[in-house]
């Protein structure tokens, strides 16, 4: 069995740093990460993990049978993903060092399913339509995607959720792009870059319909128990 804990340092909750200050990398699933393992196991298919990092989900999916196309703009997480893993989970392993979406053209009706997880908050609007768009064109009918992202409804965050009413009474189509969160929340800035994409589930939702899916569950949960941070996640299939 694969295992590439014992080469990051996970800390207290069971997060590797990313090495490009894009947030961290789970090795706990979320309800999106968990429905992608789900469907692998049922279809034992085609799958894509987009943004991901040490490849954590990407193991889990392969242990349960899918092939997986492991995507990530970092090289160094890639390169750390692929040192240890089996024979067995390696022949049913591609990655690809891309930047989504602009450089990710996959094959288009081809995949089983598709996981965005922690990776639509370094996108912008017009990136966020594009995003869906080609998840929705790469996913077979049946095919699901599975989104997980950071919502502005933080407890300690009311500065970003102000900014981001702000924006949704303006009525912008994707509430929450913020392009500066280190002044408003100076920590962020060794672990995140400076503009971020937050995302609530009414918007998130219309998006994924407006590219054509049907939502199959949504809502809210925290990142890891007994946390404040909220995470907003769906799972949309293509009809
Ligand atoms: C916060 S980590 C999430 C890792 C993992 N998916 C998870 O949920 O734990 C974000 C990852 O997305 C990658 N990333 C950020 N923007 C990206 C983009 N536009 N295209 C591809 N990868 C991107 C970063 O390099 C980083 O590895």
């Amino acid at each position: 069995m694969t295992d590439i804990n014992n080469i990051l340092s996970l800390d207290e909750h069971k997060r590797a740093k990313t090495k490009n200050n894009m947030g961290y990398a789970h090795s706990i699933p979320s309800r999106a990460s968990r429905a992608f393992y789900e469907h692998s196991k049922l279809t034992q298919g085609l799958f894509a993990d987009i943004g991901a990092a040490y490849g954590f989900d990407s193991i889990k999916a392969a242990e349960y049978g899918a092939n997986v196309l492991v995507i990530d703009k970092e090289p160094l997480h890639l390169e750390i993903f692929k040192r240890n893993l089996s024979p067995e989970i390696k022949s049913k392993i591609q990655t690809l060092n891309l930047t989504f979406p602009e450089e990710v053209n996959l094959k288009k009706n081809a995949f089983d399913g598709i996981l965005l997880s922690r990776v639509l908050l370094f996108l912008n609007p017009p990136l966020l339509d594009l995003a869906l768009n080609k998840v929705f064109s790469f996913l077979k009918p049946g095919g699901k995607a599975f989104i997980m992202s950071i919502s502005p409804f933080t407890a300690g965050w009311e500065v970003i959720r102000d900014v981001y009413i702000e924006q949704k009474q303006q009525g912008q189509k994707w509430p929450g792009y913020i392009t500066n969160i280190w002044d408003l929340l100076p920590k962020t800035k060794n672990t995140l870059p400076n503009a971020i994409q937050f995302l609530d589930e009414e918007h998130l939702q219309k998006g994924l319909k407006e590219a054509g899916f049907i939502i199959e569950e949504s809502g809210y949960e925290p990142q890891y128990s007994s946390h404040s941070t909220k995470q907003v996640y769906a799972i949309a299939v293509k009809p």
